[in-house]
């Protein structure tokens, strides 16, 4: 069914890639450079796809200039969080490749996700307050979930409801965006915009919830990356924090302050979660966020965006 919607997205994320590329000249071609290997790691271009959608859903046919400059703008913005995100992590791959941090180090991937966010800021100017107060507001967001997502640890463990406050921001706020951009941009009343900017949030949550399960429930194959990063570095992952919860006594030793996991005791921890009660559980949380985010455009999606969230839920089932 996704397959379906790349098929007939597929000229309009072309526009969108090329509207990307024109933005990333720059005096110093090692800037460029970056931006460009980052790009080539290829990606999903969900949050673009889910703002296109939306659009079309409120009648924008064929997809205006208008349309295509802020999903490149949302794009960028996104692109300039996973350089950052991969210094903050020390993440040595992304997509199957090693990451821009290692492969140009901490100092110039800094930088260069400077010039995207500035660049996606500069195409945001040339639009309206409302789409710049709303983009404000995801690039906040985004900075607070970071910075709020603290090491888990048994002294400090956290519930489900801290864990989704901090999924909306750093994850869940770009998807809001996208979905609040398509509609207002399409013209859609002020109620239907709310109601999308909520049922993006509700989408985004799930999305970083199936990210957190896919951690454990995956093969580095089809992951880009190793299985058992967020144990590894005790991120307040959904399964994690579930798991600390359960009372399950491995798990209080595994978050204790004096033990460092070596990548010989996550991937034992990924074996001993797989198929594990948190799992389910996680699955069930997860699936009731994707249904909560369907619900709310009920009234009005004909499909598309549907079809998004529930290719979030098939990566894990
Ligand atoms: C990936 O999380 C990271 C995010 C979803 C958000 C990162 C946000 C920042 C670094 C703040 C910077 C903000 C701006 C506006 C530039 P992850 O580590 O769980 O996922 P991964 O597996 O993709 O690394
Ligand atoms: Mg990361």
């Amino acid at each position: 069914m996704i397959n379906a919607i790349y098929h007939s997205y597929k000229p309009d994320l072309e526009r969108v890639e090329a509207r990307i590329i024109s933005r990333l000249d720059s005096y110093s071609p090692k800037i460029t450079e970056i931006s460009k290997y980052l790009l080539s790691l290829g990606g999903k271009r969900i949050r673009p796809l889910m703002l296109l959608a939306t659009a079309k859903m409120f009648g924008v046919n064929p997809i205006t200039d208008e349309i295509i400059n802020a999903c490149a703008g949302v794009e960028l913005i996104h692109a300039a969080t996973l350089l950052h995100d991969d210094i903050i992590d020390q993440s040595p791959t992304r997509r199957h490749k090693p990451s821009a941090y290692i492969t140009y180090g901490a100092n110039q991937t800094l930088l260069v996700g400077d010039f995207l966010l500035t660049r996606a800021f500069g195409m945001c100017s040339k639009m309206d307050t409302f789409v710049i107060t709303e983009t404000e507001r995801a690039c906040i967001e985004l900075t607070e979930g970071e910075i709020e997502e603290k090491t888990l640890l048994s002294d400090n463990p956290r519930t489900v409801e801290d864990y989704i406050e901090i999924a909306k921001r750093k994850t869940a706020s770009l998807f809001s965006l996208g979905a609040t951009l398509g509609g207002y941009i399409a013209k859609a009343d002020t109620e239907t915009v709310a109601k999308l900017r909520e049922f993006g949030y509700l989408a985004g949550i799930s999305f970083q919830m199936i990210d957190d399960i896919l951690d454990v429930t995956s093969t580095e194959k089809e992951l880009g990356k190793k299985t058992g990063i967020d144990l590894k570095q005790k991120t307040p992952s959904l399964v994690n924090v579930l798991w600390l919860q359960s009372g399950d006594q491995k798990a209080v030793e595994f978050f204790s302050d004096s033990f460092n996991p070596t990548e010989k005791d996550s991937e034992e921890a990924v074996k001993y979660l797989k198929n594990s009660e948190v799992i389910v559980r996680a699955k069930e949380i997860a699936l009731s966020y994707a249904n909560q985010a369907k619900e709310m455009v009920d009234d009005f999606d004909k499909g598309d965006i549907k079809t998004i969230v529930d290719y979030f839920v098939t990566r894990i089932f």
